[in-house]
């Protein structure tokens, strides 16, 4: 059996614009992962991906199979085509993931990610972060609209990047660990909708909009630099800062915006909304001794739940296909 996992993620900033070609920073969460195992089964089975937590089980074969829209068939057939390998395998995947759905986490591509990695190392072949993108991102693109592709980006290379669309990759240099908070407010919020919404109001009024994004892109710029040089208190103003423009943008909601005014209130470094919006989470960069203090803030005023998570300073010689090979632990199971 072969396992191999994937983080979640957050945008730390530039969201929304970064679907209109602005740069955008994000970093991985290791604290919460997906994973995938793979193994071969008895001959004549074909592939069957038994995902426990969702209560599904798929069975590739047939016709109708191969041209299932499913996220996790697409992620095992676009493997298989990238590998160069033949639809007649004999395999059982097993997935499972600790990565709450549809709350700007990016479950969805850490998940196709898992697979990708898994199915890599079970037939002995080396995907290098890029490819294992490529592959997830075209999963992505059958069920999100028009994705910028930065989650699956972020979560392949499982480092802080300043994401263009269409550009190399930048993984980020960070001169002081960032210690956060991601409030989530319990609200299920589908990115497809929320980015179709945004649209909408660009096509209505396009200068408006595009100086909108512009104003973001420089935060974006901004924040690479402050990251860079460990300044956190400036990457902290520059979070409240995107948080007003998101707002402008009309993607926050009254949850979203108590719980970034009472992270504030509390001492936070600086507070947002992160990812789609209306609903999903918010992030807080905090010192590490008000922690612990906002984190039951962030609870007391309504979060459903909090996660801890650490961007640690970047150190070199420590490339990202090592991080994912650590060992895993997986608990096997069926539906
Ligand atoms: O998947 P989420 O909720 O983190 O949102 C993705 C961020 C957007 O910029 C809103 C969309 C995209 O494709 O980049």
């Amino acid at each position: 059996m072969t396992v191999a996992s994937a983080p979640g993620k957050i945008i730390l900033v530039g969201e929304h614009a970064v679907v209109y070609g602005r740069p955008a920073v994000a970093v991985p969460v290791s604290q919460v992962r997906a994973r995938a195992a793979v193994e071969r089964a008895s001959e004549g089975q074909g592939i069957a991906i038994i995902a426990k937590d969702l209560g599904q089980r798929i069975l590739l074969g047939g016709e109708e199979g191969w041209r299932s829209s499913d996220p996790l068939a697409r992620t095992v057939i676009g493997t298989l085509n990238h590998l160069g390998l033949s639809r007649g395998q004999d395999l059982t995947i097993s997935v499972e993931s600790d990565i709450p759905i549809a709350r700007g986490l990016g479950s969805g591509a850490a998940v196709s990610t898992a697979i990708v990695r898994a199915m890599a190392q079970h037939f002995s072949r080396d995907l290098s972060p890029q490819e294992v993108s490529q592959i997830v991102f075209g999963v992505e693109r059958i069920h999100h609209g028009t994705p910028s592709g930065i989650d699956n980006t972020v979560i392949a290379y499982e480092r802080p990047i300043y994401f263009v669309q269409g550009k190399a990759v930048e993984t980020l240099a960070v001169g002081k660990a960032l210690n956060l908070l991601i409030g989530d407010t319990g609200e299920s919020s589908p990115t497809k909708d929320v980015v179709g919404a945004v649209r909408r109001r660009w096509q209505q009024s396009p200068p408006r909009y595009e100086f909108l994004f512009d104003r973001i892109a420089q935060i974006a710029a901004r924040v690479r630099q402050a990251m860079a040089e460990g300044d956190l208190v400036q990457v902290g103003r520059l979070m409240d800062e995107n948080h007003q423009l998101l707002r402008e943008l009309g993607v926050s909601s009254p949850l979203l915006d108590s719980l970034v005014r009472a992270a504030s209130d509390r001492g936070a470094l600086g507070a947002k909304l992160s990812g789609a919006g209306r609903g999903g989470n918010m992030i807080a960069l905090v010192t590490p001794a008000k922690r612990r203090g906002l984190e039951e803030a962030l609870l007391s005023s309504g979060a459903e739940r909090v996660i801890a998570t650490e961007v640690p300073p970047s150190r070199n010689g420590s490339p990202a296909a090592e991080i994912w090979k650590r060992a895993t632990s997986f608990n096997e199971g069926t539906v």
